[in-house]
């Protein structure tokens, strides 16, 4: 198999480190996306000594324009096609219904929802190019249940999830797989700036999620990863 040539976005620290370095092991072409340069530098690095190669490109989600000069130079360094994308940059907080912060609630669906969709519509025709596309929307297992103090997050995630799995039946018959990810709580900086008493010892890990990403994209065209649950670890 030839070496993957991945985008994920939120490749700067997190589960899209994690996706990225475990890409670099097999050898790929790697393109880290997010707005801080030092961490997109940082994990340019570490691809390097995993065995990948990589650039990083400076992305701003909710900016269009900003994402279209962002996938123009990953395109340029991964050769015109694109095959694994990774819709990972995501952004959370906790904001009960009476005390709803309405900037907090643009805040999240403009990262969560519409900044899949432009970084999709960029890097479709790369897509297209590619001869085994997949598409890995980072949703959550807040996309299938509630969760107190979670209407915007939620509400975010569960329009990612019906968007990726509508993006899946316009995709399909052109030979793109659309896997729509469903993480539960995994230890990341996301909890950092977010009140409440998280028990990061009952988390998953960043690498659970990255290797449940890179089985599916490994995963015969006959095996269904429509839908990819990562539960937190058994005590
Ligand atoms: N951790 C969990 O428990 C959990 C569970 C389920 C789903 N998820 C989802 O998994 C994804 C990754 O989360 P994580 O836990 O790894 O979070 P994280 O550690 O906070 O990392 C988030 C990444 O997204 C980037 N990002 C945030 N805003 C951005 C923007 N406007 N434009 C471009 N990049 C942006 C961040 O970089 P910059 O700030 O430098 O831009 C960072 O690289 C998110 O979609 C999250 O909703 C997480």
């Amino acid at each position: 198999m030839t070496a993957p040539k991945v985008l994920v976005t939120g490749g700067g620290r997190g589960i899209g480190r994690a996706i990225a370095l475990r890409f670099a092991r097999e050898g790929a072409r790697v393109v880290v996306a997010a707005r801080t340069s030092t961490e997109l530098d940082n994990v340019v690095a570490e691809v390097e000594r995993a065995g990948g190669a990589a650039i990083a490109a400076q992305m701003d989600v909710r900016d269009f324009g900003s994402v279209e000069a962002a996938v123009w130079r990953a395109v340029q360094f991964l050769g015109d096609s694109i095959d694994v994308l990774v819709n990972n940059a995501g952004v959370f907080d906790v904001q009960p219904i009476d005390k709803l912060d309405l900037a907090k609630w643009r805040w999240m669906q403009e990262v969560n929802v519409d900044g899949p969709l432009y970084v999709i519509k960029e890097s479709l025709d790369a897509l297209l190019e590619s001869e085994r596309a997949h598409v890995f929307n980072i949703a959550s297992a807040a996309a299938k249940r509630g969760f107190p103090g979670n209407i915007a997050y939620c509400a975010s995630k569960y329009a990612l999830r019906g968007l990726s799995d509508a993006l899946r039946e316009d995709l399909r018959p052109k030979g793109v797989r659309v896997s729509t990810v469903y993480p539960g709580a995994t230890d990341t900086t996301i909890f950092d700036r977010v009140p409440g008493a998280w028990d990061r010892t009952k988390m998953n890990r960043p690498e659970d999620v990255a290797e449940v990403i890179w089985r599916a994209w490994n995963a015969p065209a006959s095996e269904n990863v429509d839908d990819l649950d990562v539960p937190p670890r058994a005590p």
